[in-house]
């Protein structure tokens, strides 16, 4: 695999915290995939999205973006560009009273020149699909509208990956919707890395990689197939399982033979249509 991101061993602890937030966590996070992050609440997630833009730093081991290490002040600017966070609560991530406007934010601050900036600022809402809103007041749109503004802020910066930190958490199922779709078109058509950190398995089951974290460490790592199955293991870290996992494990249950990888809701209907047949 071509590793856009490698984290080698990185321990992390916040002051005067007994236990450690990241106990030894080694990954390598393939360019252009779709890597979905889940744990039970205070397992680590938010911390592990933090170091991977240098917010913090690793006590122990490193974070590699491009070869670039996190920990040195130089590459700090390279690796902010390079990496870009959404966070949970769009209010919090907007800064100015017109869409367009917020977006140019930062390539504004980069000092990206006005032409270039007018080109970044319409490709980003055009590819998140919120072009139509550019002269709206972003505190009238929607939450889900919102999202997306705060995602074409950062797309703006023409990041390689993307480190969203359960950003669908605030938002209604039509915005959840929105927000996932818009994702992963934007790893699927633009090549960007995403990293999803959420709590919805359905949204999870879309990823190319799952990822399961408990108490600072990496629990379960594997594609979707592989790990929602393990509903025994996922329900012990307090985890579900998305509905069609669990509505095959429980036919399974009762004597029929299903593959358990059926994940989206259609290969499921396909697999029980199939074996009914
Ligand atoms: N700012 C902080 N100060 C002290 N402890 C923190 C802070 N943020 C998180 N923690 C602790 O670090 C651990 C991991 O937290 P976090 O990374 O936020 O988990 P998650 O995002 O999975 O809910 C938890 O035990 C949490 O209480
Ligand atoms: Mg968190």
């Amino acid at each position: 695999m071509d590793p856009v991101i490698r984290v080698e061993n990185v321990t992390y602890s916040y002051p005067d915290s007994d236990r450690p937030a990241l106990d030894g966590v080694t990954l390598d996070v393939a360019r252009g995939s779709f890597v979905a992050v889940l744990g039970s609440n205070g397992s680590g997630k938010s911390t592990f999205a933090k170091h991977l833009n240098a917010i913090l730093l690793p006590a122990a081991g490193r974070v590699l973006v491009d070869e670039l290490d996190t920990a040195k002040e130089d590459d700090l600017l390279a690796i902010r560009r390079r990496v870009g966070m959404v966070f949970q609560n769009p209010d919090n991530q907007i800064v100015a009273n017109v869409v367009e406007d917020d977006v140019a934010f930062a390539p504004e601050n980069m000092g990206v020149e006005p032409a270039e900036i007018r080109r970044r600022v319409d490709g980003a809402l055009k590819q998140v699909g919120m072009y139509d809103f550019r002269l709206h007041a972003p505190h009238l749109l929607s939450g889900g509208q919102k999202q997306r503004v705060a995602i074409a802020g950062v797309l703006a910066m023409e990041p390689e990956v993307l480190v969203l930190d359960e950003p669908t958490a605030m938002l209604d199922p039509k915005g959840r919707r929105e927000v996932v779709s818009t994702v992963e078109a934007l790893c699927r058509d633009r090549g960007i890395t995403v990293i999803l950190i959420t709590h919805h398995m359905d949204e999870a089951a879309r990823a190319d990689r799952v990822i399961v974290m408990d108490r600072g460490r990496v629990a379960l790592d594997g594609t979707p197939a592989e790990v929602f199955p393990q509903a025994d293991r996922l329900r012990a870290l307090d985890l579900t399982v998305p509905e069609t996992t669990d509505l095959i494990l429980r036919l399974n249950a009762a004597g029929m033979a299903l593959p358990t990888g059926a994940l989206t809701v259609e290969a499921c209907a396909a697999a029980i249509g199939e074996a009914l047949a």
